[in-house]
């Protein structure tokens, strides 16, 4: 861990990741050096003191692969490239140079599920005879029917629609996102043999990290006869089988996979490192954190836990339990390129679910009103809790301005195929992409010299990065802080709960890091006691001993006993 005994960690620390923060970048959204409203590598290097400055470990650079953007990246055409459109390999190589001066590790985002339909592999599949070695990279299978005219199985696409396309020739092919992301048959050793080549591609380049997409997706049931979903047709963590029997979704052979990609990683010196972006239930994560696996497995449960003292409890001390099972440690996510900015989500009523989200989103944010002044409010008061907990916290860009979901996107600004693909009844990612604004002023707010592929609001200005800095109050300020105190009160994974579980229900969560580092959180409507102490950071302003409505702070005090 680097915050251990020393502020630098060393480049040869294998344990740097464990509580790191890790900042995501969605390239094309971030910084734009040419002008042409699309974020790019250039950009990203330009930016980094900045991370630097912010006091993140490490950058996460979400796909800046050659694509045509079916899904904002998540569609590779080719793995070992930069996208013309986001500069070049040399520009990559400056980039990870440029890091390294500043003690910045470098994490990239990897698709295994699927490539594009542009890939070099797909191209030759579309064009070689059904049964060739060409198809046996993808999962091409004739249909049903009497002529084939019905796709092969009931397998829904996650993104809408059936996930089978039919070909000129009559067999259908499966992607289980756009019919743009073909999936791979990872049954193949060929398959399998490429991403090595491209895990250590990256890894020789100097890459820390790999972010595996999809990673419970890779292994299938693709025995004839294919199995139909019948009532198995949700992908939702909750649906899923907890004995890996699913045809689709996290089989137990997944973790051969993985195995293989532990070998490389361990070829490396400090080992590679991978976190799995794992939709799965609480009860199968571990297995994707293992050490002879990816190593770490995003948690979205603390992201999908409503404000709560109680929930949140509960949320953090099983998600603690199962890092200590795996020997890994957990991850704290708030927002990412996928969901509603959590400013947004927490201006909405509390007991928004899911779907009430994706209703309010369909009236472009206006029904119900959002209480933007409470969103911000709990987002701070979240933002504090999540830098305290033991493990790593991922911050996806632009939460440290406190940007709120762009939720008035005009239809025709629309890019994510979810929006197509549900045929309008998902508006889908794009509010949480809008790119960045760093200044004031000026025509893209900084984002760039030029305009802005997403069309930013016209009061972007006010959360830009520049405007912040400096301003004690500010959202840029309150994470510059805490990731400055995280650096030096962290100094093992431990957490204590002190509050009772009486206090839990009145709304105070309450707990102690390394015994006098305390960290206290109201997340109720009324005014609770303050626990005696130093107050080293608060999400907003204390009142005398009472610690105000959805506010976090951070206090040294005395040793107290656990509950
Ligand atoms: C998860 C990624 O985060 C998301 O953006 C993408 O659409 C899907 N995987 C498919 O690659």
């Amino acid at each position: 861990m680097p915050h251990h005994d020393s502020p630098v960690p060393s480049p040869h620390d294998a344990d740097w990741w464990r509580q790191a923060v890790v900042y995501q970048v969605y390239p094309r959204s971030f910084a734009d050096s040419d002008g042409d409203g699309i974020g790019d590598i250039p950009g990203v290097t330009s930016r980094l003191p900045y991370l630097a400055d912010l006091g993140v470990d490490a950058v996460w650079l979400s796909p800046f692969y050659p694509s045509q953007l079916a899904d904002g990246g998540y569609d590779v055409d080719d793995y070992r490239d930069v996208d013309p459109r986001l500069g070049t390999l040399d520009d990559f190589d400056a980039m990870v140079a440029e890091a390294e001066r500043l003690g910045l590790k470098i994490m990239v985002d990897i698709v295994p599920n699927h490539s594009s339909d542009q890939h070099v592999w797909f191209r030759e599949a579309l064009a070689a005879a059904p049964g060739s070695a060409a198809r046996e990279r993808y999962v091409f299978r004739d249909g049903r029917g009497e002529d084939g005219e019905l796709p092969p199985t009931d397998w829904p696409s996650s993104f809408g629609g059936p996930a089978w396309t039919r070909v000129p020739d009559g067999q259908w092919y499966l992607h289980l996102y756009a019919p743009e992301q073909p999936d791979f048959n990872w049954d193949n050793p060929e398959v399998r043999e490429d991403f090595h080549d491209t895990l250590r591609f990256w890894s020789d380049r100097g890459v820390a990290g790999f972010r595996v997409d999809v990673a419970h997706g890779l292994s299938k049931d693709l025995r004839a006869p294919l199995r139909d979903l019948g009532d198995q047709r949700s992908y939702q963590p909750a649906a899923l089988p907890v004995d890996g029997s699913h045809p689709l979704w996290d089989r137990d052979a997944v973790h051969e996979i993985y195995r293989g990609w532990r070998q490389v990683f361990d070829a490396y010196d400090p080992p590679r490192f991978a976190v799995a972006e794992a939709w799965v239930r609480a009860s199968r994560r571990a297995a994707y954190a293992s050490a002879t696996g990816l190593g770490q497995a995003f948690n979205f449960d603390f992201l999908g836990a409503p404000l709560a003292a109680a929930g949140m409890y509960a949320t953090i001390d099983s998600a603690l339990a199962d890092a200590r099972r795996t020997g890994a440690t957990s991850t704290w996510v708030l927002s990412n390129h996928d969901v509603v900015r959590h400013v947004s989500r927490y201006a909405l009523p509390g007991d928004s679910t899911k779907h009430d989200i994706e209703a309010w989103l369909l009236t472009d944010g206006r029904d119900p009103v959002p209480d933007l002044p409470a969103g911000v409010r709990r987002a701070r008061a979240a933002a504090l809790l999540m830098l305290a907990l033991p493990g790593s916290a991922y911050v996806y860009q632009g939460e440290e301005l406190g940007l709120p979901e762009v939720a008035d996107l005009d239809r025709e600004d629309l890019r994510d195929p979810m929006w197509v693909r549900s045929g309008g009844r998902v508006k889908g990612r794009d509010g949480c992409r809008v790119p960045l604004p760093w200044a004031g002023e000026g025509t893209s707010f900084g984002f760039g010299p030029g305009g802005s592929w997403l069309p930013q609001p016209a009061d972007w200005g006010r959360y830009a990065a520049e405007v912040q800095r400096g301003d004690e109050e500010s959202f840029l300020e309150l994470y510059r802080e805490a990731l400055r105190l995280r650096r030096t009160l962290v100094t093992d994974e431990e957490l204590e709960w002190i509050g009772s579980r009486e206090q839990t229900r009145q709304g105070l969560l309450h707990f102690s890091r390394t015994g006098c580092w305390h960290v206290v959180s109201n997340f109720s409507g009324e005014a609770l006691p303050l626990p005696q102490g130093e107050v080293l950071l608060s999400s907003g302003p204390l009142t005398g001993d009472e610690l105000p409505p959805w506010t976090t702070a951070w206090l040294r005090t005395g040793t107290v006993s656990g509950r």
